[in-house]
């Protein structure tokens, strides 16, 4: 840190948990959650996730923030700080670099919403009215270069502007504005889905579970899912817990955010699967599935065009709160191991994400067809890489660290004093130490084991 600055804290706990919880509401929630879901059988696949929700993202959580107020350090500092000298280390490094590769996809996603609310304010996404339309109005414009590359710019400004003023006046400011308008525009939206002819088949893929479409990669992406969904295994809840002082609560704390971004990733649900079935269409459309649908409801509504704004302004503001605290980790770990001045580090670093991200963002368009890895362009398979084997090896290595190399004695005092629930401090420890590791560990193993079968049968075509 810069000698003389103070390490700052938290305004207040309802700017934390908004502040954390905006990190974890996301692009995640609103626009990956409907498409996993879809290609991946709809209900079942909610309860998987629901499942490694509660036994590996909750726990993880806690672990992150415990880490995070215990050290007060960013994450390459707390694992110095908790296993300083040993090869633990390189826990920390893999959460800053896992931050980055999100970023270089993320952004461009982020800027993708700029670009429909400029289309919505325009009244291009009301023109819309039928959904061949709508997917053709997105391919030509996630294909066009220039204007990829100018919102994927717009966006990570926007998220530098904000990080540059700090924990306090930037990301908490912000978030206590932005994270109640998203839940308003969203509510307002499932209203309107719900009233749609033709919704209701659209509710029983959502909401009745068909387990003979679940296999074994549908499990991977769940888990995978509710890691990057909670902003687990790469240190953005450490980054944040370091922020929090010794007053707050934890245990509390970790249940809202929990809570807060699985009810976010239903309501959204709840919001486009109504719509889906109600055009007829497949939810198993893929990472353009919200942009396809979405012009087609509004164009064929009243005030559609007001509608239109709000969704993308929604869309907007989930990805900014949660790009903020990706690009925070890295910040805070160059402010804090470095010395550098937080002004240089967003500078610096944002420029350096704007560029790396600039394969991503030219994915749809003249990069359609540069494969990195057997048959994924750059934007597919840095998403698979950070969601599927970045996050949960990383989620690992915490929860071992915590649990057999530091020790949870050393920690356990962090979470809420006064809390009647011993019990949960318990079940907590008991999960960290032997639940999560295990299944974790379980899942890497099947997550090889499906990837070298996929690999294998990708190099026997070539070879044929
Ligand atoms: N949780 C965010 C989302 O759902 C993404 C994210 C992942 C943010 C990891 C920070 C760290 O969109």
């Amino acid at each position: 840190m810069a000698p003389g600055t103070e390490r700052e804290q938290w305004g207040s706990k309802i700017g934390f948990i908004l502040a954390a919880a905006g990190s974890a509401i996301g692009l995640g929630n609103i626009w990956k959650f409907p498409y996993v879901a879809g290609e991946n059988g709809g209900a079942a696949f909610v309860l998987i996730y629901i499942f490694f929700v509660m036994v590996l993202g909750l726990p993880i959580m806690i672990a992150e923030l415990v880490i995070g107020r215990h050290t007060e350090k960013d994450p390459v500092g707390a694992f110095k700080a908790i296993a300083g000298g040993t090869k633990w280390e390189f826990v920390g490094y893999l959460g800053v670099l896992t931050g980055f590769f999100i970023l270089t996809f993320y952004n461009v996603v982020g800027g993708w919403t700029i670009g429909y609310i400029v289309k919505s304010v325009m009244g291009e996404v009301t023109a819309v009215h039928d959904t061949a339309t709508a997917q053709r109005v997105f391919s030509e414009f996630s294909a066009n270069p220039a204007l990829m590359i100018l919102y994927h710019f717009l966006f990570t400004a926007t998220c530098m502007i904000i990080v540059v003023k700090g924990i306090r006046n930037g990301i908490e400011r912000w978030s206590k504005v932005l994270m109640p308008l998203l839940f308003v525009i969203l509510l307002i939206l499932i209203g309107k889905g719900l009233s749609m002819e033709g919704g209701i088949a659209g509710l029983k893929f959502f909401l009745q579970p068909d387990f003979s479409k679940i296999t074994m990669s549908s499990v991977i992406s769940a888990l995978g899912q509710s890691f990057f969904s909670l902003s687990l295994g790469m240190g953005a809840m450490i980054t944040y817990g370091s922020y929090l002082s010794r007053q707050d609560k934890i245990l509390h704390s970790a249940l809202y955010i929990v809570f807060l971004d699985t009810f976010i990733a239903i309501l959204a649900g709840l919001a486009i699967f109504p719509a889906v079935f109600a055009m007829n269409m497949s939810p198993g459309e893929g990472p353009g599935l919200i942009f396809h649908i979405i012009p087609v409801v509004f164009g064929n509504m009243s005030y559609g065009i007001v509608f239109a704004v709000l969704f993308f302004m929604l869309l907007f503001i989930a990805a900014l709160t949660s790009a903020m605290s990706l690009l925070e980790v890295t910040v805070a770990y160059i402010i804090d191991e470095k010395g550098w001045s937080r002004r240089k580090a967003v500078c610096v670093f944002g420029t350096t994400i704007f560029i790396l991200g600039i394969p991503a963002a030219l994915s749809f368009g003249v990069m359609k067809n540069v494969t990195v890895f057997f048959g994924n362009n750059f934007f597919d398979f840095m998403d698979k890489l950070t969601s599927n084997y970045m996050l949960p090896v990383g989620g690992f290595f915490i929860a071992v660290c915590l649990g057999w190399k530091y020790g949870l004695e050393n920690t356990i005092h962090e979470l809420d004093p006064d809390t009647r629930i011993i019990s949960l401090k318990e079940l907590w420890a008991f999960t960290i130490k032997f639940v999560s590791p295990f299944l974790l560990l379980l899942m890497f193993i099947m997550l090889v084991k499906d990837d070298v079968a996929g690999i294998l049968s990708g190099l026997t075509e070539l070879l044929r």
